[in-house]
C-alpha cells in the first residue's frame, strides 16, 4: 500500500474521472502530449501510469519505472501498446477498460457497416461538392441487409453486442472464434465463413497471431459484393491489400475506424472507392469515455491501495 503516490497521467481526462486518485490523496502528474522520451523520463518517478493506446509502454518505459512503478492502467480495452511480458517480468500490473465501451464500439461498427453498405460517405461527398444532379434510379446502389449474412470475426462482448444489433436488421449472424463458443452460428473455419458472408466485421484483439489475419488471399476469398468493417485494430489487416481489393473490385466496400500506422493512412486507402473512414472514434461517446477514464483511475488507485482490480490483463504479478 502506497500512502501518497505519484500518478503519471498522459492525457487530459474528462473532469471528475480522477476522483478515486484524488480522494486517496495521490499526486497527479499531468503529461498530456508527452513523447516517448518524456515517458521514459517521467516513468522513473511514477508509482502508477494512466495512459492511452497511443502511448508505447515498451520495455524502455517499463524498465525506467522498474522498482517504483506498480501499475499501468490503459484507458482502452485493447492493450497491444503495452509490453505485457516485460511488465509481468518486472511485477508491474497492467489493467484495461473492458465492458464500459462495448455498446459504443458496437454502435460505431454498425454505423460503419450501414454507411459502407449504402455508400453514404461517397453520396454525401457528391452532394456537398455540387456533384449531385438529382435522383436517378441507378445511382449509389448499395447492399441491403435483410436475410443476408454477417460474419463476425471474434465473439467477445463487442462481437455479441454487434450480433444483437444485426438481429434487429434481419441479418443472419455467424461468428468465428478459435474455440467453440457453443453458441448458434459458430464456425471454426474462418475462410469458409469469410467466403460465404455478405458482410464481415472484426471484433478481436491484435496479437502476433492476428497480425495481418486479413491479407490479400483472404480478401480474394470474399464475395465481390462483400462489405468489410474493422473497429478492432488496424494491424489485423494488411492495409495495402485491403486498399487494392477495394480499388480492383475484389470486394464491394469497407468501413474502417482503425489503421495500421495511426494517424497515418495508406494513400491508396484514402482514394479507395466505397470506403468510409473514421478517425478511431469507436468508443468516443461522452458517457463511455468518462467511464473508461474513471475505470482506469480506479484500477490505479486500487493497486496503490493493495487491492487487485478485476481488470488486470497480465496474469502473474501479485499484490
Ligand atoms: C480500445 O479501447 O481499445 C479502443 O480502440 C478505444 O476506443
Amino acid at each position: 500500500m502506497t500512502e501518497q503516490a505519484r500518478v503519471l497521467v498522459t492525457t487530459p481526462l474528462p473532469s471528475g474521472s480522477e476522483t478515486a486518485l484524488l480522494r486517496a490523496g495521490h499526486e497527479i502528474v499531468r503529461a498530456g502530449g508527452c513523447t516517448h522520451a518524456d515517458l521514459i523520463r517521467l516513468a522513473r518517478d511514477a508509482d502508477a501510469v494512466v495512459c492511452t493506446l497511443t502511448d508505447h509502454i515498451d520495455e524502455q518505459v517499463l524498465e525506467a519505472g522498474s522498482g517504483r512503478l506498480q501499475v499501468v492502467a490503459n484507458i482502452a480495452v485493447g492493450y497491444n501498446n503495452i509490453d505485457l511480458g516485460t511488465a509481468s517480468r518486472l511485477g508491474i500490473i497492467v489493467c484495461n477498460t473492458p465492458r464500459v465501451l462495448d455498446e459504443a464500439t458496437a454502435d460505431t461498427a454498425f454505423l460503419l457497416l450501414l454507411a459502407a453498405a449504402r455508400r453514404a460517405s461517397e453520396a454525401e461527398q457528391d452532394l456537398r461538392n455540387g456533384r449531385w444532379k438529382g435522383w436517378r434510379l441507378t445511382d449509389y446502389l448499395g447492399q441491403e441487409f435483410a436475410d443476408r449474412t454477417l460474419g463476425l470475426v471474434g465473439y467477445g462482448r463487442i462481437g455479441t453486442a454487434m450480433a444483437r444489433r444485426a438481429a434487429g436488421f434481419g441479418l443472419v449472424v455467424r461468428h468465428h472464434t478459435r474455440r467453440d463458443t457453443g453458441q448458434p452460428g459458430w464456425t471454426g473455419d474462418l475462410d469458409e465463413m469469410v467466403g460465404e458472408a455478405d458482410f464481415v466485421s472484426l471484433h478481436l484483439p491484435l496479437t502476433p497471431e492476428t497480425h495481418h489475419l486479413f491479407d490479400e488471399a483472404r480478401f480474394r476469398r470474399m464475395k465481390r459484393s462483400a462489405v468489410f468493417v474493422n473497429t478492432a485494430r488496424g494491424a489485423i489487416v494488411d492495409e495495402r491489400a485491403l486498399a487494392e481489393a477495394l480499388h480492383s473490385g475484389t470486394i464491394f466496400a469497407a468501413g474502417l475506424d482503425v489503421y495500421e500506422h495511426e494517424p497515418r493512412i495508406d494513400p491508396l486507402l484514402l482514394t479507395a472507392p466505397r470506403t468510409v473512414l473514421l478517425p478511431h472514434i469507436g468508443s468516443a461517446a461522452e458517457q463511455t469515455r468518462r467511464q473508461m477514464a474513471e475505470l482506469a483511475c480506479q484500477a490505479a488507485a486500487d493497486v496503490l491501495a493493495g487491492r487487485r482490480p478485476a481488470n488486470v490483463v497480465n496474469g502473474s504479478p501479485a499484490i
